[in-house]
């Protein structure tokens, strides 16, 4: 059995969370993917609660797995859409929120196109908020999937070396990851762009490389990212042909080796970020992060609803 290592209310971030506390949400999350294997499923932690998914930017993966990950625990779902809400009549976020309270609901998931709007929910209401992925600011769930699938496939992430390849700039996924692995003693590289991998992201104890076949050589894993085409106001590099040619991950002089593990949390954009080919590989394990996403959210709310605050 785990210690409870766990004491949030709300997961709004991997910034401020502990090694400790992130290992403990791993190792509930193992403990929901063994049950699910083993046929021991649904657990009823979260059985007579109502979990409110508001989601405010359009998602699939994120949506469906705390769908399915509060299902599991028994809870009763509800999903939200901008376009289905009276967000479009003009009614604040601050007052969706307090409705979505006095209706009853034991915890709410938000994805919002604003950094920090999940902060801004949790200062507002008195039950748990999860962050889907505020902005370009964090997708701790999504970090915490991730960071759970390199454990499944490389043990411990003491010292092994993982690259993120991408737009680092306007990524929560990077941010949430970046803090995340260097909690966890994992080596970080970002590559990319120099006009989307800041260099000054050194001072966090991390390596910056513009050089393709460098930052792909020699990795434990290689993390991608989609361009994220509606957080940019002005172009970063020629066109995605020219990208894809200086930082697609493709088969040939640029190809990971063959130990190397390839993870995305989607949407790809296959032909820009990576080639089918390598997409569709025994080395990617994009479809896993998919999937162990379903047991991470399952402990995200158990940690975070299943206690009455
Ligand atoms: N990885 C991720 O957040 O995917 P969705 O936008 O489909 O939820």
């Amino acid at each position: 059995m785990v210690t409870p290592k766990w004491t949030k209310r709300s997961l709004l971030g991997i910034q401020h969370l502990t090694g400790d506390e992130i290992s403990y949400l791993l190792d509930i999350s193992g403990e929901y993917r063994k049950a699910k294997t083993n046929g021991n499923f649904p657990s009823g932690c979260l059985e007579g609660k109502t979990i409110v998914n508001l989601f405010l930017e359009p998602s699939t993966r994120t949506r469906v797995a705390f769908e399915l990950a509060a299902k599991g625990l028994q809870a009763d779902v509800i999903t939200i859409a901008e376009k289905s809400s009276s967000l479009t009549k003009g009614e604040s976020l601050r007052d969706t929120a307090r409705n979505i309270q006095a209706l009853g609901a034991d915890g709410i998931i938000l994805r919002h196109s604003s950094p920090g709007a999940a902060q801004f929910l949790d200062n507002i209401v008195d039950v748990p908020v999860i962050n889907a992925g505020d902005g370009a600011h964090e997708h701790p769930s999504q970090a915490l999937l991730d960071l759970f699938t390199l454990r499944e496939k490389l043990g411990s992430l003491k010292g092994k070396k993982v690259t993120i390849l991408g737009d680092i700039l306007f990524s929560r996924v990077a941010r949430s990851n970046i803090w995340g692995l260097l909690k966890m003693g994992a080596k970080v590289t970002l590559a990319g762009p120099s006009t989307l991998v800041p260099k000054k992201m050194e001072e966090l104890g991390l390596t910056v490389t513009y050089n393709l076949k460098k930052a792909v050589s020699n990795t434990d894993a290689i993390m991608l990212l989609r361009i994220q085409h509606e957080r940019q106001t002005q172009t970063h590099f020629p066109s995605l042909t020219e990208y894809s040619k200086m930082f697609g991950l493709r088969e040939g002089d640029s190809q990971p080796d063959s130990r190397t593990i390839i993870l995305h949390p989607g949407p790809i954009n296959r032909g820009v970020e990576i080639d089918s080919t390598l997409a569709d590989s025994p080395q990617s394990v994009i479809l896993d992060q998919v999937t162990n996403g379903v047991s991470v959210r399952m402990a995200i709310l158990d940690a975070c609803c299943s206690s009455t605050y």
